[in-house]
Order: C-alpha cells, then sequence, then structure tokens
C-alpha cells in the first residue's frame, strides 16, 4: 500500500516537474557596455521559475528554429523564502554584420528541461548614429497592475478614496497604448520612471493575506508580452523601498526583512549599472545607456544624498524597515557628475536625458541636482511620482521639465496640487487623463509629445532642438 501510495506520489511530482517550471517573466534590456558604440546590442535577460532548476540558460540566434548560442545565466536568486527564483543572463554586444539594425534576434529562456517559447527583439545595431530612423522610448512613471474590476479595493473605504487608495482605477488603457505601439513598431525602448506594478498596495486588495510576492509575479507576467520584446528600463520609486503590508509588518523574519531596502526591485531587475559604472553590482539604484544621439541617465531620488527620503527607512518610515546606504559617502552624486561630464565629452552624444522618479517639487530634490543639471546641458528631465501630468514652459539652455505620472494605478485620483507647493518651475501645459509619453530621439531634435492612453490623441508635443 504505502509502495503504491509513494509510486503515485513520485508520478505526480514528475508530472509537475516536466512542466511546473516553465520561465515565465521574462523581460529584457539593454546590457552592453556603455562606453563601446555596441552598448544597445548587448541584452540582459531576465526571468523567473517557481522552484530552483539544477541550471538555467538562455539560447539565441537570428532564427527561431537556430538558436545556437547558449549562455548559462550568471545568477539565480531567491530574496523571500516562498518566492520564485530570478535568474539573470546578459547576451553579448551582437555582431552587427549578422544583426544589423532592425532585424530579429530570436531567444528562448531555460530551466532545465522546461523552455519558454521562442521570443524576439528587434537589433539595435551598433552605431549611434540616428541619420536614419529616429529612436523611440516610451516614458512614462506611476504604472499600476490591471484595475479596479479584476483588483478592487478591498480596505474600508470611506466615499471613492482611502488613504490616498481609489475605489475606480484603471493601468489597462496605457496597457492598451504600449501593446499599439508595439504592433506599429513605434517604440524601440519603454522606461518606467519608477513606483512600478505599486506592488506594496498589494494589501489593499487582499488585506488579510501576504500577496505581495504573488502580485509582483503577476504583474511581471501581465507587462510580458511587453518585456519580452522590448528593452524595457525601471528607476527605483519610493513604492519600491519595502513591503508595508499588515502582514510584512507584523512579520518582519516571516515577509517584513525579506522585503525591505528596495530588494524586490533590485533582484527583479537587471539594469547596466555596472555596464555604466553605476550603482553596485546587482542593483539598479542609479545607471545610464545611450539610444542613438542621447545619453540617458537614470537617477536615483530615494536614497544617497543629503535629505533623501528613504535613506534611513523605506516608504513608511518603519523604524525597522530600514533602506538606503547603497553607496559610500558622495558615491552616488560623485557617479552623476562624472557620468554626466564623460557624456558631456563625448563627440557622439547630443543630448542628455535624465529621468527619475521625483520631480522638482521638492526643496532637497531641486537643491540637490539643479546645481549638476545646471553644470552640464540637461536637456530634459523625467519624473513621475504626482499621478498626473505637467510640463514646464521651455527656456532657451535650460533643462525643460516632464512629469508623467498619469499611467494608471490604485493611487490615482485628482492632481495632487499639494506636492508642488514648493516648487519654482512655472508649468505651462497639465494633464489629469490616464497617459503615456514618446520621446522620439534623432540627430536634429528631440521630439516628445504625451498620448491619452484611452484615446490615442496627443495632449502635448514639444521639440528641444538646441
Ligand atoms: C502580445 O503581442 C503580440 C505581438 O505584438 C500581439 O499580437 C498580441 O495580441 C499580444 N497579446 C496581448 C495579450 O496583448
Ligand atoms: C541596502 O542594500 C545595500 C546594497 O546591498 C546595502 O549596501 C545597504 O547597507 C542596505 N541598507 C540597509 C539599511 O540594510
Ligand atoms: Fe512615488
Amino acid at each position: 500500500m504505502t509502495r503504491v501510495v509513494s509510486c503515485a506520489l513520485a508520478l505526480a511530482l514528475a508530472h509537475v516537474g516536466l512542466s511546473a517550471n516553465v520561465p515565465e517573466q521574462i523581460h529584457i534590456m539593454y546590457g552592453g557596455d556603455v562606453s563601446n558604440d555596441n552598448m544597445l546590442s548587448g541584452m540582459s535577460v531576465t526571468f523567473s521559475t517557481k522552484s530552483k532548476p539544477s541550471a538555467s540558460s538562455i539560447s539565441y540566434g537570428a532564427s527561431a528554429s537556430d538558436l545556437a548560442t547558449s549562455i548559462p545565466t550568471r545568477s539565480t536568486t531567491q530574496y523571500h523564502p516562498d518566492g520564485t527564483y530570478h535568474h539573470e543572463a546578459v547576451i553579448p554586444s551582437l555582431d552587427c554584420a549578422a544583426y544589423p539594425a532592425g532585424s530579429p534576434v530570436f531567444y528562448q529562456a531555460h530551466a532545465d528541461s522546461d523552455s519558454s517559447a521562442p521570443l524576439s527583439f528587434a537589433s539595435s545595431g551598433c552605431s549611434r548614429d540616428a541619420a536614419d530612423k529616429p529612436l523611440n522610448l516610451a516614458i512614462f512613471g506611476d504604472w499600476g497592475y490591471m484595475d479596479s474590476d479584476r483588483r478592487p479595493m478591498k480596505i474600508p473605504a470611506t466615499g471613492d478614496e482611502f488613504k490616498g487608495l481609489f475605489k475606480e482605477w484603471s493601468a489597462q488603457h496605457t496597457m492598451d497604448r504600449l501593446q499599439t505601439w508595439k504592433q506599429e513598431k513605434a517604440m524601440d525602448a519603454m522606461w518606467i520612471l519608477g513606483d512600478v506594478g505599486y506592488i506594496d498596495d498589494s494589501y489593499a486588495h487582499a488585506p488579510l493575506s501576504f500577496t505581495y510576492e504573488k502580485d509582483f509575479d503577476g504583474f511581471m507576467n501581465w507587462i510580458q508580452n511587453l518585456t519580452s520584446a522590448i528593452p524595457t528600463a525601471v528607476s527605483p520609486g519610493n513604492h519600491e523601498s519595502e513591503c508595508h503590508s499588515p502582514s510584512c509588518v507584523t512579520q518582519y523574519l516571516k515577509h517584513g526583512r525579506h522585503l525591505s531596502n528596495f530588494t524586490a526591485f533590485n533582484t527583479r531587475f537587471n539594469m547596466p549599472s555596472a555596464q555604466s559604472g553605476g550603482s553596485r553590482e546587482g542593483t539598479n539604484m542609479w545607471y545610464s545607456f545611450n539610444m542613438g544621439p542621447a545619453h540617458i541617465v537614470s537617477m536615483n531620488t530615494e536614497t544617497d544624498f543629503s535629505g533623501a527620503e528613504e535613506e534611513t527607512t523605506g516608504d513608511a518610515g518603519i523604524p525597522y524597515l530600514k533602506a538606503g546606504g547603497f553607496g559610500v559617502g558622495t558615491e552616488y552624486l560623485d557617479w552623476l557628475d562624472a557620468d554626466l561630464a564623460a557624456a558631456t565629452a563625448d563627440p557622439a552624444t547630443k543630448w542628455i536625458v535624465v529621468g527619475g522618479h521625483r520631480p522638482f517639487a521638492s526643496a532637497h530634490i531641486e537643491e540637490t541636482f539643479k546645481p549638476i543639471f545646471d553644470k552640464y546641458r540637461v536637456h530634459m528631465y523625467f519624473a513621475g511620482h504626482a499621478h498626473s501630468y505637467k510640463r514646464s514652459a521651455p527656456v532657451a539652455g535650460e533643462t525643460v521639465h516632464v512629469v508623467a505620472g498619469g499611467a494608471g494605478c490604485d493611487e490615482m485620483g485628482p492632481p495632487q496640487e499639494e506636492l508642488f507647493a514648493q516648487c519654482t518651475l512655472d508649468w505651462s501645459v497639465e494633464s489629469d487623463k490616464y497617459s503615456v509619453g514618446l520621446l522620439s530621439i534623432s540627430d536634429e531634435k528631440l521630439s516628445w509629445k504625451l498620448v491619452n492612453s484611452e484615446d490615442g490623441s496627443v495632449i502635448d508635443q514639444l521639440d528641444v532642438t538646441e
């Protein structure tokens, strides 16, 4: 009897083993060397599995039926004891004769005998010259997960709102707009300016359970159709800092400690920090990359400078959910200065575009970063954090400020004017619509437009030409 049961169990497990560990949550980001013209064609591929495989890898090639080159993942990490395993591999800079700009690069993720479907991205080629075709970067912050129909608010709300959480909201309109842009080949890359998925609000949709990890996995699968094909940059926002749901706060040892200090954000994504001399190995706190003639810097507005909001604790300010200190002393600000100095000196760089989570709306952000922006010619600064749109009036020789935080999330309600109480900028365009932006980069100009996610109409348009 015992034999029969254990045999049946073994068969059941073998069956599960055949199908339960398929790579999921697959996403890519430029991964080549910034100092090399080939930067964009190197691609980091990150994926997850439910259990730990004995080996994981990526195979790739110029056709879906011939994925001839195989590379092992360089790391496999589980940061929560019940969480998924996160695997990172980097496809090295491609041979541009074999993969000219625009040609497909097919790849597949593997975990032991389980494999993803064959996926592909377009090769970026090897030149920073954008004379033939502008490069298009979708930019937005504060993008939630699904909508209030599928993830209703379950905490006791009075009226439409409870502590900044709203009953009616949608991140789907922006998903639909991005899917359209993907199909029209209207975007080459995406950049989410922090507050990626609002996973720390997951408790509001299931107050009595621990759902942070399940929701982060779900979000990454929800966006996979985009992120497995379109290189996606992410910047750290306050919502990346920790899990502060009741289960994380009351069960610090079981949950809270594993999810504090930006751990999920730093483990789940793989930005080119090492390639750009940015924040340390295994973190995505600050880094840069090039897209054609634009040098693009992902700033950290959350930690590592005097007055940073999460320098000692995470977003909720709970003393034992600690955060911060990704560099030593002024390491981060020194890097930002040196990175901008190098980009300014590089003749291939025509435009400097900086993005970070928080706008120049609170004194310490402006105080810390304005002198650096003034020292170098930062053409545009993109931020989110406020859940609506604002764009400053252009002034010759000065940085144009854009706040593009209206992608849609469970905290998006009426514009949060109080956030801008101390702001000295002169805003010329504002919108409270669900929206997403597209920056078109060419040798002649940076062309920005903000599009209404629901109907595709253009809300704002601006060219920066010098
Ligand atoms: C995924 O992307 C493909 C190709 O762009 C598209 O045809 C398909 O409709 C997308 N799936 C979803 C669920 O949007
Ligand atoms: C947060 O993580 C960084 C990088 O691993 C580490 O250097 C720092 O000490 C951590 N901070 C805290 C408060 O644990
Ligand atoms: Fe935020």
